[in-house]
């Protein structure tokens, strides 16, 4: 099977990379930066990784993608958590547009590699995309318009034999974790929270769900 991931390069889109790595899946990684780029070469050997800086969504347009993919999984995602008293225009744009607006940006350019596979799209949402707690306002309003996009590409897909799933995990041990908890001033203890590679075999399951069903949504939550 061949899969595009984003954030492959940390957190659950790392852990998801291990896994298809080692059991020899196909890779299309994508990276922020090159930096970035020369890491997941050395640590997937004869991956194809892909440069582009999701906080400008139009950069994915330019990306060169195989004619088959069997899934899109959107792990990329960024936090800055504030009260809307304060929340910057910065703040809301960056989220939106790296959250929301690249996965959706993405998504079109992969459709026709997607279809020509009857392939999957897996959206990492989070439990904020569900409901939206103070402070939470910008990142939880990309999370909820991410299951938005979901919905509706779910929908426009079902006749081409694309899935569309969505993920919502809860607090997960990744360096998105550790930075939440400086901004909330709580002190960070990784043993607390969901390990990422439990997300990551939760969305291996839905990349092999035999083709009789599909799975729209999965709540994750720390035990
Ligand atoms: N951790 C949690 O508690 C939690 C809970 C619920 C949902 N989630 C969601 O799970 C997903 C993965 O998060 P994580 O916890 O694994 O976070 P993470 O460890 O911070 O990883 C995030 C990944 O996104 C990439 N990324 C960020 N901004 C980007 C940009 N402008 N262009 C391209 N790539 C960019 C990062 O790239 P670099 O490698 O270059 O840094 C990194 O690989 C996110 O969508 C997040 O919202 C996380």
């Amino acid at each position: 099977m061949r899969h595009l991931v984003t954030g492959a390069g940390s957190g659950i889109g790392a852990a998801l990379t291990r896994r298809l790595h080692e059991r020899g899946d196909e890779l299309v990684l994508l990276a922020r930066s090159e930096e970035r780029a020369a890491e997941l070469r050395t640590a997937c050997a004869g991956a194809t990784v892909l440069v582009a800086d999701l906080a400008r969504p139009e950069a994915v347009e330019s990306l060169a993608l195989p004619e088959r993919l069997d899934s899109v999984v959107h792990a990329a995602g960024i936090v800055e958590l504030g009260p809307v008293a304060e929340l910057s225009v910065d703040d809301w744009a960056t989220q939106l547009r790296v959250n929301l607006v690249a996965p959706a940006a993405l998504t079109r350019v992969a459709l026709p590699a997607l279809r020509a596979a009857r392939g999957t799209v897996v959206f990492v949402n989070s439990s904020a995309g569900l409901t939206a707690h103070p402070r939470w306002a910008a990142y939880a309003a990309s999370k909820h318009g991410l299951r938005a996009l979901a919905d509706s590409l779910r929908g426009e897909e079902a006749a081409t034999g694309v899935r569309v799933s969505t993920v919502f995990p809860g607090r997960t041990a990744t360096p998105m974790q550790e930075k939440v908890h400086e901004q909330e001033g709580k002190e960070y203890d990784a043993g607390q929270w969901i390990r990422p590679e439990t997300v990551a075999d939760t969305i291996l399951h839905l990349l092999d769900l035999p083709r009789d069903a599909t799975v729209p949504e999965v709540v994750v939550r720390p035990a």
